[in-house]
């Protein structure tokens, strides 16, 4: 069976074929990416209405691309999946909208996936794929969730943030060292040539006793020392990025070190945007050496948005049996949608 994936919650259109057979992990086929990055960053950020426009442009070609990439034609896909939500309401409806098309053109059917299960899922595509149970550190631009998870569909929230996801601390404070939009990779470029320890920032939660998150603080503490420094700050700019990226990879190691406790797994999983980077992954790493506990990523290509993980969420949902795709090509997209509200009735 194949499953052709797109992706359009956000600022990239994201395209790919994978092949499922039974309940074998799905196999990547091809997959193609835009990013929009470019065409926001004069804005500083993400501009919806143009998000969405650009998903219009891109997405049938990037669909050409992969189905050429894989020796595929149209006629191949046995089923159309696209990311329901949550993200953008307008560039989420262009995914929707384009697969429900294409299934009715091709007479196939079609799958809305929640686009946090694609990030949770996609280190089922890397060589070192996972297996079920185990506990989930997902951490993107809009969210920062801990999550036990016993299989396909079934997520238990463990925690979250109260308030700005880690991806959104990144971004905050890339932003006020004048590192540009979207500014987590390039803070943590520059955070290698700098002292992690010459600013004292917070971290916040850490010893709270639960598994929730808050980075709204270190914003502020960051936002404090930029204006402390004035003049001076290009001659810290590389400490400054290394103290914050330091702050927020301690809170994330240690909430997740203590939900591996809490639930007595010994797998990890990491996934989303934030996972994509270097320190988070050494710290985990070792932390996790020490405990007996295995960790996995998703290929780093495949840790920001894509279509991989889209085709591969809805393969494993069909496979699991927990829904079936559908053909009366009727779509809403869902904005907001907590990724432990969906169960088989939920979304069937
Ligand atoms: O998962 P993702 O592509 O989009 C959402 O679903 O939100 O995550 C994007 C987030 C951005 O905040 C970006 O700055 C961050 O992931 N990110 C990184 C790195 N690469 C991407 N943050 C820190 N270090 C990185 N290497
Ligand atoms: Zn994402």
């Amino acid at each position: 069976m194949k499953v052709l994936g797109i992706e359009s919650s956000c600022d990239e259109t994201g395209v790919a074929l994978v092949d499922a057979t039974g309940a074998a992990t799905p196999r990547l086929l091809a997959h193609a990416l835009h990013s929009q990055v470019a065409m926001h960053q004069a804005y500083g950020g993400v501009v919806p209405e143009l998000a969405s426009r650009d998903h219009i442009r891109r997405v049938l070609p990037l669909a050409q691309q992969v189905l050429a990439e894989a020796g595929c034609e149209l006629s191949h896909v046995d089923v159309v999946a696209y990311t329901r939500g949550p993200g953008l309401a307008g560039a989420l409806l262009v995914g929707a909208g384009v697969a429900c098309a294409l299934g009715a053109a091709l007479q196939r059917p079609v799958l809305g996936v929640h686009h946090l299960e694609g990030h949770l899922l996609s280190p089922f595509l890397s060589a070192d794929a996972p297996q079920f149970p185990f506990v989930a550190l997902l951490v993107s631009g809009g969210h920062t969730q801990l999550m036990r998870v016993e299989g396909v569909g079934r997520y238990e929230l463990l925690g979250e943030t109260i308030d700005d996801a880690a991806g959104e601390a990144f971004d905050k404070s890339a932003k006020l060292l004048g590192l540009g939009y979207p500014g987590g990779p390039a803070l943590s470029r520059l955070a290698q040539q700098g002292d992690d320890a010459a600013f004292k920032l917070p971290r916040p939660l850490l010893h709270s006793g639960n598994l929730d998150f808050s980075f709204a603080g270190l914003k502020t503490a960051v936002l404090t020392q930029v204006n402390k420094l004035g003049d001076t700050l290009p001659a810290r700019r590389a400490d400054l990025a290394a103290s914050t990226e330091a702050a927020i990879v301690e809170v994330l190691v240690k909430k997740s070190l203590a939900a591996l406790q809490a639930s007595g797994l010994k797998r990890l999983v990491v996934a989303g945007g934030v996972g994509a980077n270097r320190r988070l992954r050494a710290e985990l790493d070792a932390a996790c050496e020490r405990r007996g506990v295995r960790v996995h990523y998703p290929e780093l290509s495949l840790c920001t948005d894509n279509g991989a993980m889209i085709a591969l969420a809805a393969a494993m949902r069909l496979a699991a049996g927990l829904e079936q795709a559908r053909r009366d090509y009727a779509f809403d997209v869902k904005p907001r949608w907590p990724l432990d509200e969906i169960s088989s009735a939920e979304s069937a």
